[in-house]
């Protein structure tokens, strides 16, 4: 469907038109004096200009014609040249008629020309359990691609795994202290290697941090894991063998933990994927004279004329030959490029990783990896912090790992949920985790991405003000009402929504009729915040009806049938929203 403040635009266009003067005057925003009026428009001010007359006298004329259109209940000119503007309540309603017969959209269209769009999300180094730092990657990332999938768009979601690094050869020289009778150090062997991994999870979630308290330690052990990890890169057997077991063994951990977060990745490639691609990118940088030797190094520059700071040159290659971060992240485009050739790959990253990710895309147009159309979108977040302003610690000033976190949230939503009502714990339990979740999402999603914020546990599990939990709990007052509605009648035939009869109805129409802008703002704009601040009114908008409206108690049954139908377009809309930023609603809490 047409935008409802488009199609407002349109009618003031034509009215400037009509009496003489260019349409463009006529655009029409959203009132920033909702006391005074619900649209505006102040593009007499400028006709003005270009006529040479007193705004007042343009808008005058304008607002005497728009008093003619029944879309109009108000066209007011106010001095010194606004034009204030109220929609009439009929019009309203068969907008949000419209969009009710369009369930699961309601009024928002796909594009016309869908996307192709990579999204790199997760970043989860392999062996090594998630922190909070990662959380925001996952929450951001899932939310961004579930946005563009509604516009229509092939989103296509790759975690990136961190499984390239010096971590693999940590655990590969600790594993060898502990077990070297392990096949997988005989180098002479060339049979086949078991199947069946030799360490847990569990294990290897202790096996790396000792390990790397080793290496700190111990520069003989150090140098040993340096070592493995360039045999393990060179391609030695054994080790590649244990690569993969200690990729599978992490992964199938990772994966429970993202769909606890009800997170979830088209593709699992990691960093180790890309290796294969480098020889040969390298190589064509050489040849065709992009990259060149400094100080042993192999580089390519990146400068701009332009640039106001220093962008150092993107290192390809380190003098010992050995690759670096750079290197893979180039070479994953390289692959991305050849199966996938997207519109647009999308980042999300911890923003201090900007000017890396600066050098990597110059880089890659630079040396034409990318097409020149291809989009690359550096999508950087800001720190979780704690509520002492310093990035989120456990209590005992540790890292926090992400699944404590999560659980921990569990356990307070819990405690709330029981202490409002009895309720059987088993049942209690599941809904805590499904608000529970909406308090994390909705905690970090709320915040344009690029800020740091505070994840302030008290806050987030609140049931009121801008929290996960206050959405929830007003679909599931929404719920609870259609439930009773339903139980004892049928909507009766030719049921519709009905023309506002008080200011809080109105205004609830009006947040709700905002619906496609703000998914297509939100989209362009890649701000699942947008989502939020939306949802968050048009929350208190309904609260604010459901106050002074007796829905139920509602005499005439028209009337009545009318308010269901407007509750259930408001749920609908809400539900597909907290969709977008991956949560959903309990049926009861
Ligand atoms: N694994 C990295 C980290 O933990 C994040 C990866 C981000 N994505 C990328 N293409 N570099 O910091």
């Amino acid at each position: 469907m047409e935008k409802l403040i488009d199609i407002i635009s349109e009618a003031v266009m034509k009215a400037f038109m009509e009496q003489g003067y260019d349409g463009k005057y006529g655009k029409v925003t959203l009132s920033n004096r909702p006391d005074l009026c619900e649209f505006q428009c102040n593009g007499a001010m400028a006709a003005a200009k270009e006529n040479k007359c007193a705004p007042f006298l343009i808008a005058d004329k304008v607002a005497l014609a728009l008093q003619g259109n029944p879309m109009f209940s108000m066209a007011e000119s106010v001095k010194p040249g606004f034009l204030n503007l109220k929609l009439d309540e009929g019009c309203v309603a068969r907008y949000l008629e419209g969009m009710a017969g369009e369930e699961g959209r309601f009024g928002c269209e796909k594009a016309k020309e869908p996307k192709k769009i990579m999204i790199d999300y997760g970043g989860p180094n392999v062996a090594k359990p998630l922190h909070v730092g990662h959380l925001r990657s996952a929450i951001i990332g899932e939310s961004v691609k579930r946005i563009g999938r509604f516009l229509g768009h092939e989103m296509i979601g790759d975690v990136h795994l961190g499984d390239w690094g010096l971590q693999m050869g940590l655990i590969i020289t600790e594993l060898k202290e502990r077990e070297p009778e392990l096949i997988y150090f005989d180098e002479g062997y060339e049979g086949e290697y078991p199947k069946e991994p030799p360490f847990t999870i569990a294990q290897l979630e202790e096996i790396y941090p000792t390990a790397s308290g080793k290496s700190k330690e111990d520069a003989a052990f150090k140098e040993a894991a340096m070592e493995a990890t360039f045999a393990l890169q060179q391609g030695r057997r054994g080790y590649q063998a244990l690569l993969s077991h200690i990729l599978a063994v992490s992964v199938s951990d990772l994966k429970r933990n993202y769909e606890n977060l009800d997170v979830s990745f088209d593709l699992w490639k990691g960093e180790s994927d890309a290796q294969p691609f480098i020889p040969e990118m390298v190589e064509r940088m050489k040849a065709e004279g992009h990259a060149y030797l400094s100080e042993g190094a192999l580089v390519v520059d990146v400068k701009e004329e332009t640039d106001t700071k220093e962008i150092p040159p993107c290192m390809i290659l380190k003098s010992d030959g050995a690759s670096l971060y750079n290197t893979t992240d180039l070479a994953t485009i390289v692959w991305r490029m050849r199966d996938y050739d997207p519109d647009e790959i999308i980042y999300v990253v911890d923003k201090r990783q900007e000017l890396y990710f600066t050098q990597v895309f110059r880089c890659a147009r630079k040396t034409g990896l990318v097409k020149p159309e291809t989009k690359l979108t550096f999508l950087g977040f800001g720190t979780m912090n704690g509520k002492d302003g310093k990035p989120f610690k456990t209590r005992e000033g540790g890292v926090m790992r992400l699944q404590y976190l999560v659980e921990s949230i569990n356990e307070e939503m819990y405690r709330k949920i029981a202490e409002n009502h009895t309720v059987e714990e088993e049942e209690g339990r599941k809904t805590a985790r499904i608000v529970a979740l909406s308090a994390i999402k909705y905690g970090d999603l709320s915040n344009q991405a690029s800020k740091d914020y505070v994840f302030d546990v008290d806050r987030f599990t609140s049931f009121e003000g801008n929290t996960g939990p206050y959405i929830l709990y007003t679909i599931v007052r929404m719920k609870s009402i259609l439930h009773k509605y339903f139980e004892e009648t049928r909507l009766p035939l030719g049921a519709a929504i009905l023309p506002a009869r008080s200011e809080s109805e109105k205004a609830l129409m009006l947040v709700i009729a905002r619906f496609n802008g703000v998914i297509e703002s939100a989209y362009e704009e890649t701000s699942p915040h947008k989502i939020c601040g939306y949802i968050y009114e048009l929350a208190n908008a309904f609260n604010h009806f459901y106050h002074e409206t007796k829905i139920l108690a509602e005499a005439d049954e028209r009337v009545k049938a009318g308010y269901i139908r407007l509750l259930t377009l408001a749920k609908g809309v809400l539900e597909v929203c907290i969709g977008l930023l991956g949560f959903s609603a309990p049926e009861k809490m």
